[in-house]
């Protein structure tokens, strides 16, 4: 049985409608994270990525939030139609979507290349 490769964590956490934080659920994030599950399986990628739910990522104001270990590619801003070119190009190939990193260096990842997914 092959290990994982990489895990994709999905902010799903849900406040409020009142909170300041505001939160990724209003955003759509349990779609988002249905979304990519549903493409992993299809593409049969889902023995080697596992999509993860995840809590608050204290990334709140750059919702919706996800992030891709083992890598630490951290991504905001994430909408429904960024799932298929998050696959190809930072999933399977290990590139960086420069567009959908988080305009902040705390979540700046390491580089812009990362080793591709072995299949
Ligand atoms: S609510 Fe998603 S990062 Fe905080």
């Amino acid at each position: 049985m092959s290990r994982y490769q990489r895990h994709v964590f999905v902010c799903i956490n849900e406040r409020p409608p009142d909170h300041p934080k505001g939160c990724c659920h209003a955003k759509g994030s349990a779609e988002i994270r249905d979304a990519l599950k549903e493409e992993l399986k299809k593409r049969g990628l889902a023995h080697v990525v596992r999509a993860n739910n995840a809590g608050c990522l204290d990334a709140c104001e750059y919702g919706v939030t996800m992030v891709v270990y083992p890598d630490g590619v951290w991504y905001g801003g994430v909408k429904k139609e960024d799932i298929e070119e998050i696959i190809d190009r930072t999933i399977i190939n290990g590139e960086v979507i420069q567009r959908l990193l988080i305009p902040n260096g705390r979540y700046a990842p390491d580089a812009l290349q990362f080793p591709k997914l072995r299949l």
